[in-house]
């Protein structure tokens, strides 16, 4: 079984990735969040620089739908040391999908299939898609698959919503289905995955072969450890918990100019484990109302106790 941590832009930084690495385990792949930017500085490099990360486990991930400015980025991933990269065709934010790219570029399939035949044809190094079933509509999924069954798109990771749907409602596992069992007659090749709504041990769908979690991994960072041992908790999870979470606490601060940006931070890893964490959900607003450093650092003291 194969589990691959969910990009998610502004949580799955490398600090975030190497810490959950570290103290839990159980995750066989990981993602960047998006990059857009033609050339890699900054943040974006950081986040992709083979001394931040271990590029045999990474994928990085583009939102872009230009295809000259997508292999610009693939060379420089290349010489960086990747060898894939995944194209991002699930955004659904409306200033991403308003500019044609993410979700807002599957109702295009004209555009979409110049694009991809133009990377496929010039990219030297291989290609995965992250992708909705559709912009708008859910039957749109047939005009998407009739497009990728000409590629040979090394992973296709599929979230069964469209566009539109933002992340409300439940995913259409049933489009999913039918999805890859028309897919996999065309691409014998290409390994599938399912990702959407997998929060728990109890979900039938964590028995898939290979599987990417998001949200259910930062409400729970031992979620992939249970799924890989089905065990229903993990050993000493306190200890770990507050030895991951002091380590992210810690590389933030390193890695940041002002406190305030650590705090903003900190605080929306804790709109997610305030869900996953079985304590008083008064204590984790608490931390949620903190608004300096110190503030932060002396609610989660009190917090840490009731893990
Ligand atoms: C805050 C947030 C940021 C996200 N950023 C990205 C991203 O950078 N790239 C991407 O492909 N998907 C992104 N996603 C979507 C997730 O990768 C994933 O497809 C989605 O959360 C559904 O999976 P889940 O139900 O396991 O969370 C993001 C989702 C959230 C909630």
């Amino acid at each position: 079984m194969m589990i691959s941590l969910a990009p998610m832009e502004g949580i799955t930084t490398y600090i975030y990735r190497n810490a959950i690495n570290k103290y839990f385990g159980g995750i066989d792949k990981f993602y960047t969040p998006f990059l857009t930017a033609s050339h890699l500085k900054g943040r974006e490099l950081r986040d992709v620089n083979p001394d931040n990360n271990d590029p045999e486990n990474l994928i990085p991930q583009l939102l872009v739908n230009d295809s000259d400015l997508f292999i610009t980025i693939t060379k420089q991933l290349q010489n960086l040391g990747y060898d894939e990269v995944n194209l991002n065709l699930g955004c659904p934010s409306g200033t991403v999908t308003s500019k044609g790219r993410g979700s807002g570029f599957l109702d295009k399939t004209n555009e979409l299939k110049k694009f991809l035949d133009d990377i496929f044809d010039r990219t030297p190094i291989s290609i995965s898609i992250k992708t909705r079933i559709g912009f708008e509509f859910i039957n749109e999924w047939e005009d998407i698959a009739e497009i990728y069954k000409n590629y040979p798109i090394k992973e296709l990771i599929i979230h069964p919503r469209v566009g539109k749907e933002l992340y409300k409602g439940t995913a259409h596992r049933d489009i999913y289905e039918q999805m890859i069992s028309y897919l996999k007659g065309y691409m014998p090749d290409t390994l599938f995955t399912y990702n959407g709504d997998i929060t728990t041990i109890d979900d039938p769908y964590y028995k898939k072969d290979s599987i990417m979690i998001g949200r259910g991994l930062i409400n729970d960072p031992s979620l992939a450890y249970k799924i890989k041992t089905g065990n229903d908790s993990f050993p000493d999870f306190k200890k770990s918990f507050i030895l991951f979470h002091d380590e992210l606490l810690n590389n933030y601060v390193t890695e940041m100019n002002y406190e305030d940006q650590v705090v903003k931070k900190m605080k929306e890893l804790w709109v997610y484990f305030s869900k996953g964490l079985n304590i008083d959900k008064k204590l984790t607003k608490e931390i949620l109302k903190s608004n300096s450093l110190v503030s932060y650092k002396n609610t989660f003291n009190i917090v840490k106790q009731y893990i």
